[in-house]
């Protein structure tokens, strides 16, 4: 069966392209192909790329039997190893989603609401007036100590700043196009020692696992430690024949969860700042919003703003922190669109491009919320957080901590970009981020009885 067109490039130059210049490139192929196109990338094989909202539908109803995404997710095999939940297939991820899913979702994740507000508050008492800082490092900070919350039940502690310190340089790895590339190629995964990049990567994998390792122990030796977090929660479960997780996939599992839960949050929290420093009558409209609030409302009641939730979708839209969604292979014979497809092949629903669908986002390079009041996008629209079986898990956790974070944030304080250099979207691993973090001035607090409206509730 044939496949759709695509670039005829050497497949070398089109890996190149696609590391380098993402956006650009699905922009390219988009113009030149369509909303179906294959792409053909050096070491993997064709990918159909799909940006039209009835064939992502198809892919996203489709029953579970029908793709593999476990085995196309082979590129995180050496970040978070064979037992994470991004490489699992079949009954055993659907098993693993019903043990991680009620954490994420839900009453749970509304009672994480007051330890967000806590947690940004604390992080932003730090800012000195007129001292430059960068934005996505505060953001990182931020979404790093929500997850260890989640995730451990701590967010301070001498083990919660090792962890902390070891994954921001381990993440480091990933931070630029070039660095990017260890991951997208196997051939550059050598181990040379430990101050050749790829050999450091294992090394800090190593000593994170190990401080991972201690905690482990050191909550199933002290039951009275365990709480409502999700290691206690692992620690509790069991498999069919009644055996608990061993300490291998428990890690893997926490390595994948610490990551994928702080990451994405932190870099489209970047995106967001920036988008408000720089549109200031959206942040007015923001302000006003937030501002028409009785005094000390209560988190949940601000999540439901219907401008600060749209200013999250637009952030999530115009520059989708990840791109693609995760690779489905065919596993026999399927149709999408009436178009026919064999059985292995890969279809991977495009997010970036599916968020500038002219039809959908009309003048789509431009970052206006209100699109997202005016009218209800479908999941096969707007999925900033891909869909179906695969639905990102963290995805509820996530847009509370977006909006939670930004209202405690403008609520209290003044901001502005730190200078006019142009910031470009650049690739990071598989995520998209902004070229330079965001750098971000505090000019001062804002002169207003509702300045503390949300950061007072901590104090
Ligand atoms: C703005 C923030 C985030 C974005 C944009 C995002 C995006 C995504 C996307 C696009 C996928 C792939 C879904 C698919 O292929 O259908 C995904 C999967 C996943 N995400 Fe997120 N994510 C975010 C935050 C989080 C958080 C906070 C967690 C916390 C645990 C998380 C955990 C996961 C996991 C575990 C998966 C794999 C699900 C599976 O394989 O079944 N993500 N995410």
């Amino acid at each position: 069966m044939k496949l759709p067109e695509g670039p005829k490039t050497p497949a070398l130059f089109q890996l190149i392209k696609w590391i380098a210049r993402p956006f650009e490139y699905l922009e390219e192929c988009a113009e030149k192909y369509g909303d179906v196109f294959t792409m053909r990338l050096f070491g993997f094989p064709p990918l159909v790329f799909i940006a039209n909202p009835q064939g992502i539908q198809e892919i996203f109803s489709a029953d579970a039997k029908y793709f593999d995404v476990g085995r196309s997710n082979y590129l995180v095999r050496p970040l978070f190893g064979d037992n994470c939940i991004f490489l699992m297939d079949g009954s055993r991820h659907k098993k693993e989603r019903k043990l991680l899913m009620p954490p994420f979702h839900g009453e749970k994740v509304k009672s994480y609401a007051e330890s967000i507000c806590e947690i940004t508050e604390k992080v932003a008492s730090r800012w000195e007036i007129d001292r430059p800082f960068i934005a996505r490092d505060a953001t990182q900070e931020i979404t790093l100590k929500v997850i260890m919350q989640t995730i451990f039940g701590l967010s301070e502690g001498e083990r919660y700043q090792q962890v902390k310190l070891l994954l921001a340089d381990w993440l480091n790895v990933t931070g630029s196009p070039a660095r990017s590339s260890f991951l997208f190629s196997k051939f550059l995964q050598v181990d040379l020692g430990a101050w050749s990049p790829w050999g450091k990567f294992v090394r800090q994998r190593r000593k994170i696992y190990d401080l991972l390792q201690a905690e482990i122990e050191e909550k199933r030796a002290n039951p009275e430690k365990q709480g409502d977090d999700i290691l206690s929660l692992m620690l509790s479960a069991t498999d069919e024949d009644g055996q608990p997780m061993s300490d291998d996939w428990l890690k893997d599992e926490l390595m994948s969860l610490l990551f994928a839960g702080h990451e994405t949050t932190a870099t489209a929290l970047a995106w967001a700042f920036y988008w408000l420093e720089k549109l200031p009558e959206v942040k007015e409209k923001l302000l006003q919003e937030i501002d028409s609030l009785e005094e000390n409302p209560d988190p949940i009641e601000i999540s439901r703003l219907p401008y600060l939730t749209a200013v999250c979708q637009e952030t999530l839209r115009i520059y989708p922190v990840v791109p693609i969604a995760f690779a489905r292979i065919a596993k026999q014979y399927i149709e999408i669109m009436g178009r026919k497809f064999a059985a292995e092949t890969t279809l991977i629903p495009v997010i970036y491009s599916t968020h500038h669908r002219e039809d959908l986002y009309p003048n789509s390079k431009q970052f206006k919320p209100e699109r997202f009041l005016d009218r209800q996008y479908t999941p096969y629209e707007f999925l900033p957080f891909g869909g179906g079986v695969r639905l990102c898990l963290g995805y509820a956790l996530a847009m509370l901590e977006m909006k939670l974070v930004i209202a405690t944030i403008v609520s209290k304080y003044n901001l502005k970009l730190a200078n006019n250099k142009p910031i470009k979207p650049m690739r990071r691993g598989a995520t998209v981020t902004p070229s330079n973090g965001v750098p971000l001035v505090m000019t001062g607090l804002r002169e207003t009885k509702k300045a503390d409206l949300v950061a007072g509730k901590s104090n």
